[in-house]
C-alpha cells in the first residue's frame, strides 16, 4: 500500500539523500505523542490524514539542508525541527484553503470540505499553537532566531495573507506592497527552515545569514511563479479556472505588470468581486497575450540568480552542492 503521495519530490530528496519517510514519521510522533490528543479525536485524524495525504516537504528538506553547514547536521533534533516547520505550512495551508474557498488540495476534497469551515479553523489554530509551544521548548539553545520563528515567522504568515485580504480587487497595490505580502506569505519561513536548520546546527553567523537570503530569494522566486502559473497553465492541469487569483481579486505580479498597458488596465480596473466570469476570461486572455509573464519571470530569474551566487559564495562547504540541488530543483519549475 502506498501510505504518501510522495513521487512529485523525489527529484529533490534523493540527490540531497533525505529520507522522506523518516521526515514523515517525525510530522506523525508529533501528532501521535501529544499527550491532549486522543488518537480517535477529530483533530488527531484529521492532521494525520493531511500528513499522509503527502505533499513535496520542501521545507523540511530545507531545515536539513541548512543544518549541513554547522556541526549537527542530520541529528534527530534537526528531524524533529524540521516536522515542525513542516505542520506551521500544513496549519497555514489548512486557513489558507478557507480563505481561498479552495475545495481541492493534493488532490483531495481541502479540510473544510472534509469536516466543516469551524472545525477546520480550529484544527488549523491547535496545530499552530502546539507547534509554537513546542518551538519554545529550544528557545535558550537559539534564542534569537528560533524567537524569529516563533513569533515573527508565524506572524508574517497571517500578515502577508491579511495583506492580500485587504487588496482584494486593489488595482493600485504598489511593486512594494506586492514583494512585502509575499515575503510574508512565503519567503520568510523558506529562509526561517535554512536559518534555524543552520542555527540549531551551529554553524556560523554569517552563513546563517547567506542560507536566510538564499532561502529568501527561492521564496520569492516560488511564488512569483506560481502567480504566473495561476494565469499560464491550462484549467485542466491547475485543477481550477485559469486566472482563479484574480478572480478572487489578489491582484498578483502578472497583473500588475499587464496594466502598465492603459487599454489593460482600463478593462482590469472595471472588474470587481460580482464581476460576470466572462469579463474575467477576457482579462485572463488579455494578460496571458500581454507580455506580463514572460517579465514576471524575468523578475522571478532574478532572484534565482542571485541565490546561485549565494551557493557560490558558499563553495567551500560541500553542503553548497545540496543548496544547489534545491536550486535546481526550483529552476526546473520555472520553466
Ligand atoms: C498559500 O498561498 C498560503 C500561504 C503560503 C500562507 C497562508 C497563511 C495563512 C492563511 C495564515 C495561517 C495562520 C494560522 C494561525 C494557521 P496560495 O493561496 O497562493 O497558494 P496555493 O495555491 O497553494 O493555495
Ligand atoms: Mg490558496
Amino acid at each position: 500500500m502506498k501510505l504518501y503521495n510522495d513521487s512529485s519530490n523525489d527529484s529533490l530528496s534523493e540527490p540531497l539523500h533525505i529520507s522522506l519517510r523518516k521526515i514523515n514519521r517525525h510530522l506523525e510522533r508529533i501528532i501521535l505523542f501529544d499527550r491532549d490528543l486522543p488518537s480517535r479525536s477529530i483533530i488527531a485524524r484529521n492532521v494525520l490524514g493531511l500528513i499522509r495525504a503527502g505533499g513535496k516537504r520542501l521545507r523540511p528538506m530545507m531545515t536539513i539542508v541548512g543544518s549541513r553547514f554547522g556541526q549537527h547536521a542530520e541529528s534527530n533534533e534537526i528531524y524533529r525541527l524540521a516536522a515542525a516547520l513542516e505542520l506551521i505550512h500544513v496549519a497555514s495551508l489548512i486557513h489558507d484553503d478557507i480563505l481561498d474557498q479552495a475545495p481541492m488540495r493534493r488532490g483531495e476534497p481541502a479540510l473544510h470540505y472534509k469536516t466543516d469551515v469551524y472545525t477546520a479553523v480550529h484544527i488549523g489554530n491547535y496545530v499552530m499553537c502546539r507547534i509554537i509551544e513546542l518551538m519554545t521548548a529550544y528557545s535558550s539553545e537559539v534564542e534569537p532566531y528560533l524567537h524569529n520563528l516563533t513569533s515573527v515567522t508565524t506572524a508574517q504568515l497571517c500578515l502577508g495573507e491579511y495583506q492580500q485580504m485587504q487588496h482584494r480587487f486593489n488595482f493600485d497595490v504598489t511593486l512594494d506592497q506586492y514583494w512585502e505580502k509575499t515575503r510574508n506569505k512565503t519567503a520568510h519561513l523558506m529562509a526561517s527552515c535554512l536559518q534555524l536548520g543552520a542555527s540549531i546546527s551551529k554553524a556560523d553567523t554569517d552563513v546563517i545569514q547567506q542560507l536566510y537570503t538564499f532561502g529568501d530569494c527561492i521564496g520569492m522566486a516560488f511564488q512569483v511563479h506560481d502567480d504566473v502559473l495561476d494565469f499560464a497553465q491550462s484549467a485542466a492541469k491547475l485543477g481550477k479556472p485559469a486566472g482563479t487569483d484574480l478572480r478572487n481579486g489578489h491582484i498578483t505580479l502578472p497583473v500588475m505588470l499587464a496594466m502598465e498597458h492603459q487599454p489593460i488596465a482600463d478593462k482590469l480596473r472595471r472588474l470587481h468581486a460580482n464581476a460576470p466570469a466572462t469579463a474575467f476570461d477576457e482579462a485572463v486572455a488579455l494578460i496571458r497575450e500581454s507580455d506580463a509573464l514572460d517579465r514576471a519571470l524575468e523578475m522571478s530569474n532574478r532572484f534565482m540568480d542571485q541565490a546561485w551566487g549565494i551557493t557560490e559564495e558558499l563553495h567551500s562547504f560541500p553542503a553548497s552542492h545540496d543548496l544547489q540541488h534545491i536550486w535546481t530543483y526550483f529552476k526546473n519549475r520555472e520553466q
